[in-house]
C-alpha cells in the first residue's frame, strides 16, 4: 500500500516538474552519427516558389505601415499596383500624366528587389472621365490610345517587366463587353487590342506582355474566345507572351471544372499568370458568418489545390502567382463583395493563415 502511494506520489511529481517547466523543450534532429543537425527552417512564399510570387498593393499602405511594407518585402517577389497604374489614374488630362504613385511603387521594387508587372493599360473601366467626355472617333480614340501607351510603356522600360496590356474584354460567356465605347467606334475591336499589343511592344521590346481577364478557367465561353483572339493573334504577329485569370474564386469553386478550364488554357503554350488570386469564404455573403477552424481548413486546402496545379505546368509557362492584397485587413472584397471576408494568406495583424502553410505546401 505504501509503495504505491510513494510510486503514485512520484508520478504527480514528475508530470507537475515537467508542466511547471517554464523552458520549452526543443528537439534537435541527428545524423548517423548523433551529432545534432540544423532543423529545416520554413521558407517564405518568395523562398520556396521558382517562379515569381506576387502582390497587389497600394502606395499609401507602403507608406503608412511598416508591418504592411515589411511583409511584401518577406513573402512576396513581385508586386502590382492595385490601381494607381491604372489608366484613370495615371492619365490625369489630355496634357498630363501623374506618375507619382506608379514611381513611388517602381522606386520600392527598386529598393527591395521586387519585380513589378504593370495593370493595366487598356481597360474598360478605367478610361479617365475627360476621355470618354471627347467623343472621339475610331482614328482619334485610336492615337490617342497609342500615345498613352508609348509614353506610359516608354516612361517604365526597363523597370515593369511585364503589362497587363488589355483587361476584361469579354463577358461571361464570351461576346464582347457592352460596357464599353470600342465595341461600338470600331468595326474590328479584336484588331483594334492587337493593336494594342504592337504599341507596348514598341515601347518595350523586352517586357512580357499579357491579356488579362476573370472566370477564364471556369467559364468555357469566355476561354473559346480568349484562345480564338489568341490563334489570331498568333496568325497576325501580334506581340502576346501570356494570359492572365484574375482568380478571385472561392472555397466552393468546383475544382475539376478550374483543373479542366487550366489545362485547357495552357494549351496556348503561352506564359500563364494566376494575377488577382484571392478565395472567398464566406459564399453566403452572411453577416453571421464566422471565420471557424474548419473554414481556415477549406481555404487552406483551395489554397493548396490551385498552387499544385499551377506547378504542374511546363516549368516554361511558368510566370507568377500574384495575390490580390496582403492581409485581410485591407481586401477589395469587404467593399466589393461583403464585409465579413477573409480572402488572403495573412490575417488582420500580419500572421500567416492556414492558407498561406496550403499555398506553400502545393509549391515544389
Ligand atoms: C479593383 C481594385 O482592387 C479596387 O481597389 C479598385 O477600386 C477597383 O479595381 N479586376 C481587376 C482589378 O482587373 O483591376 C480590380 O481591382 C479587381 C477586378
Amino acid at each position: 500500500m505504501i509503495k504505491k502511494q510513494y510510486i503514485l506520489g512520484l508520478l504527480i511529481a514528475l508530470l507537475f516538474a515537467s508542466c511547471s517547466n517554464d523552458e520549452k523543450t526543443v528537439f534537435i534532429n541527428v545524423d548517423d552519427n548523433g551529432s545534432p543537425v540544423n532543423p529545416t527552417p520554413t521558407l517564405t512564399l518568395k523562398e520556396k516558389a521558382k517562379f515569381k510570387i506576387g502582390a497587389a498593393v497600394k502606395m499609401k499602405d507602403l507608406q503608412n505601415e511598416a508591418n504592411f511594407k515589411n511583409a511584401v518585402v518577406k513573402h512576396y517577389s513581385q508586386i502590382t499596383a492595385e490601381y494607381e497604374m491604372k489608366m484613370a489614374s495615371i492619365w490625369t488630362s489630355s496634357t498630363a500624366y501623374n506618375y507619382t504613385a506608379g514611381d513611388y511603387l517602381v522606386n520600392c521594387a527598386k529598393d527591395n528587389s521586387l519585380e513589378v508587372h504593370g495593370h493595366t493599360l487598356v481597360w474598360y473601366d478605367s478610361f479617365p472621365e475627360w476621355f470618354k467626355n471627347a467623343k472621339y472617333d475610331s482614328i482619334a480614340f485610336e492615337a490617342k490610345v497609342k500615345i498613352y501607351i508609348t509614353d506610359v510603356v516608354g516612361h517604365y522600360k526597363g523597370k515593369v517587366k511585364s503589362w497587363d496590356v488589355v483587361n476584361e474584354v469579354f463577358a461571361d460567356g464570351g461576346a464582347l463587353r457592352n460596357e464599353t465605347v470600342i465595341n461600338s467606334l470600331f468595326k474590328d475591336p479584336i484588331g483594334f487590342y492587337g493593336r494594342c499589343f504592337r504599341y507596348a511592344k514598341a515601347a518595350d521590346p523586352d517586357a512580357k506582355l499579357f491579356y488579362n481577364d476573370y472566370s477564364v478557367v471556369i467559364d468555357g465561353g469566355k476561354r473559346a474566345a480568349i484562345k480564338k483572339m489568341v490563334a489570331r493573334f498568333k496568325a497576325n504577329g501580334v506581340p502576346i507572351d501570356g494570359l492572365g485569370d484574375q482568380f478571385h474564386y472561392a472555397t466552393d469553386t468546383n475544382r475539376q471544372t478550374m483543373k479542366t478550364g487550366f489545362t485547357d488554357l495552357a494549351s496556348t503554350g503561352l506564359l500563364i499568370h494566376i494575377s488577382e488570386l484571392d478565395i472567398k469564404v464566406n459564399t453566403g455573403k452572411s453577416d453571421s458568418y464566422v471565420f471557424n477552424d474548419v473554414e481556415q481548413q477549406k481555404q487552406s486546402e483551395t489554397y493548396k489545390y490551385i498552387t499544385t496545379m499551377y506547378e504542374e505546368l511546363p516549368q516554361n509557362q511558368k510566370f507568377a502567382i500574384s495575390t490580390w492584397g496582403v492581409t485581410d485587413k485591407y481586401t477589395w472584397l469587404t467593399s466589393f463583395w461583403h464585409p465579413k471576408e477573409y480572402p488572403l494568406l495573412l490575417d488582420a495583424d500580419y500572421n500567416k493563415k492556414q492558407a498561406y502553410q496550403g499555398f506553400l505546401d502545393g509549391l515544389k
